[in-house]
């Protein structure tokens, strides 16, 4: 198959034209990758099963894995989902369009090829302005996981879509970085209180201020509960980077000096050592690869480079990795769990010393 790319412009008058190919490629059972506002979204018609499998299919993507339903119109909301709780209005009205996706029960005319099987759908109603041409186009209903293949970064450029998906599926459209670039956030309302599956751009403090109590599911930042995460997408190693990547956490100088050591150990027996470090920290690394994630004082610019760079990794063999913790609060925690997922949850703490 040959993937047919577009690139989308600023205001350009050729995008529409654009969209409304990729929109009747969608209907007619074809693939096309588009730009949100979190990631690049690997699309097909949600209400037909068979594009359905052949994302699975693209992906490499285990079918027991529901995938999203995005939608253009709020009322459509009522066309996918069963039941819609006062809650999941509240939460429509103050986070969408944007970077949040609920799960509710499902209606009839939602394939279990879509909801991988479960009772349940997870609905999003994006941002990104292509994004919601293209499913209007589409007809309304566009399942999208992210746009990688299985166990990469999700892409955060069109470049990486390709890099996953050329000769894959039918068409990229190219609308350049996105501008948050890690998933929405996930917030399960079939159970009392609600449940974040997947922290995102919407924190839970921003939930629990909407809907009172907002629980947190357990195995998010942790991988001691024993327990199965309940978005079955989590249960997978994603974003796993093909170095062997170890978050660093402690006092600013010790995290330096330990991350330090442990690269000269390991470049002197003809490793690849790759760091990531931070503005405040950069110039004090020495290392094949030293990376800056961005500011500690802006955790959006963090958020936004993270995949990038575990892919840069990537392409340059990099076999060891060293990243700084962050904070596990607000944003944060969205950072962390991606990160701590990437690190296969192998983190260091490191004392402050009391000499
Ligand atoms: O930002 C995003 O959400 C991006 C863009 C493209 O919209 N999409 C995305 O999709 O991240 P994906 O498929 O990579 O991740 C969806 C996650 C998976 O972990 C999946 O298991 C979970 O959502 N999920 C989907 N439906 C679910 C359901 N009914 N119950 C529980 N978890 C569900
Ligand atoms: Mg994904």
């Amino acid at each position: 198959m040959r993937t047919k790319i577009f690139q989308l412009k600023e205001n350009g008058e050729e995008n529409e034209e654009f969209l409304r190919q990729a929109g009747e490629c969608l209907k007619e059972g074809g693939l096309v990758a588009f730009p949100t506002e979190t990631v690049y979204g690997l699309g097909g018609d949600a209400l037909n099963p068979e594009s359905s499998r052949k994302i699975y299919a693209a992906k490499g993507r285990p079918s027991d894995n529901p995938l999203i339903v995005h939608i253009c119109r709020l009322e459509d909301l009522w066309q996918v989902a069963s039941e819609v709780p006062p809650e999941a209005e509240r939460i429509a009205e103050a986070f969408w369009p944007g970077p949040l996706t609920m799960i509710l029960p499902k209606a009839d005319r939602v394939p279990r090829e879509t909801t991988g099987g479960l009772d349940t759908v997870a609905v999003r109603f994006p941002s990104h302005p292509a994004a919601r041409r293209l499913i209007e186009y589409a007809g309304g209903f566009v399942a999208a996981p992210s746009a990688n293949a299985s166990g990469r970064p999700s892409p955060t450029e069109a470049r990486y879509v390709q890099e996953d998906m050329e000769g894959r599926i039918d068409m990229i459209l190219d609308g350049g970085p996105v501008g948050i670039g890690l998933e929405s956030t996930i917030v399960d309302l079939t159970v009392r209180p609600p449940q974040i599956l997947r922290p995102g751009f919407v924190t839970q403090d921003m939930l629990a201020q909407l809907l009172g109590q907002v629980d947190l599911d357990v195995t998010i930042l942790r991988d001691d509960s024993g327990q199965a995460p309940k978005a079955p997408g989590m249960k997978y190693r994603h974003y796993a980077p093909k170095g062997d990547l170890t978050i660093v956490s402690g006092p600013a100088q010790k995290v330096v000096d330990y991350i330090n050591e442990k690269a000269s150990f390991y470049a002197a027996r003809g490793e690849k050592v790759g760091i990531i470090g931070t503005e405040e920290s950069l110039g004090r690394y020495r290392a094949d690869s030293v990376k800056c994630a961005g500011s500690r004082t802006d955790e959006e610019s963090i958020g936004r480079r993270l995949y990038r760079i575990l892919r840069e990794f990537d392409d340059e063999d990099v076999t060891r990795i060293y990243s700084e913790a962050f904070s596990a609060g607000g944003y944060g925690q969205a950072i962390m769990n991606r990160l701590l997922k990437a690190a296969g949850h192998k983190i260091v703490y490191l004392e402050e010393s009391h000499t």
